[in-house]
């Protein structure tokens, strides 16, 4: 496997790329656009797709990898993909319908990490689905977790849960990277990452742009990372994340960085659950 594919392992024996394709469509952008842009993401080199049946994008996700497979640019088993169990199908009984309908959408056999997408009640029905079965690694409550999906960037780098995660045999992948779209559904009264002074030094430093130093932080910190991007040259340019390196000073500069900006404040919507997150430090 080339550089372009890297992975690590999973507490399960699979491997997830550690580069991943986010595949949230835009406010005011046709669906059809994830088509496109999911095939040039295959075609670029990202091995590693991000969905969830909440995105509503997994036909057209689908339809992309399959014409991908069809042109014989990959093999199904050269893709991990992820789909997402949302939370109005937590209930036992709902678990497997949904997966099966999410694979509908998709018009594939398996998918390879099905995630719990907002794990509060952390009792859900994934329990009674056999490892293995439809979802190659089954992601539930913290002793069982391959794998756990949080905001996560330099101004929010999710240090200690970073280090039980490590502790635990859990990876940990990061969404919202490069400081996210900063759509509706995003806290715009957030300083922009992108716009960071110390990132925009780093990126001057290694001749590269502060998505990539932002994108790189991570994978040298162990962090499988997400990225979603619908335009082709950046598409290309966060293949890049693999052609250099920081320094130990460098990884130092960016731990400097955290100050707790949520960039995602929708799971405010379980404010008062008694597994509510957010109040504990980060
Ligand atoms: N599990 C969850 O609850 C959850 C929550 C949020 C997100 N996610 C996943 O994580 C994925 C990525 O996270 P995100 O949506 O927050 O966005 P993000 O990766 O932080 O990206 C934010 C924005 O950066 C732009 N961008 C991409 N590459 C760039 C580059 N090289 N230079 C400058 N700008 C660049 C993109 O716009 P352009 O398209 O214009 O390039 C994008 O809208 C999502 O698509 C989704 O799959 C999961």
């Amino acid at each position: 496997m080339d550089h372009k594919h890297q992975c690590v392992a999973l507490n399960d024996g699979h491997f997830i790329p550690v580069l991943g394709f986010g595949t949230t469509v835009p406010d005011k952008v046709p669906k059809s656009e994830v088509i496109k842009a999911t095939k040039l993401a295959i075609e670029a080199g990202f091995r590693h797709i991000d969905s969830a049946y909440v995105y509503q994008v997994e036909e057209e996700v689908g339809l992309a990898i399959r014409s991908k497979i069809e042109d014989g640019t990959v093999k199904r088993e050269d893709i991990f993909y992820t789909s997402k169990l949302w939370s109005t199908f937590h209930k036992p009984d709902l678990v497997r319908p949904s997966l099966e309908q999410s694979l509908k959408k998709l018009q594939l056999d398996y998918v390879d990490l099905f995630l719990i997408h907002f794990p509060l009640p952390l009792q859900s029905g994934m329990s009674l689905l056999p490892k293995d079965e439809q979802g190659k690694a089954i992601s539930e409550a913290v002793n069982l977790c391959d794998t756990w999906e949080v905001e996560c960037h330099p101004f929010l780098n999710q240090r200690k849960l970073l280090d039980f995660c490590k502790s635990n045999d859990i990876v940990l992948v990061a969404y919202g990277a490069l400081g996210s779209p900063r759509d509706r559904w995003t806290d715009q009264n957030t300083p922009v990452l992108l716009d960071d002074p110390v990132l925009g030094a780093l990126a001057k430093k290694h001749n590269r742009t502060p998505a990539l130093i932002a994108l790189r932080y991570q994978l040298q910190r162990g962090v499988v990372v997400l990225v979603k991007s619908f335009n082709e040259k950046r598409i290309k340019e966060n293949m890049q994340v693999f052609e250099f390196q920081l320094t130990p000073e460098d990884m130092k500069i960016l731990d400097n960085l955290n100050r707790n900006v949520r960039y995602y404040p929708v799971v405010d919507v379980f404010y008062g659950h008694p597994n509510y997150p957010h109040f504990d430090e980060c």
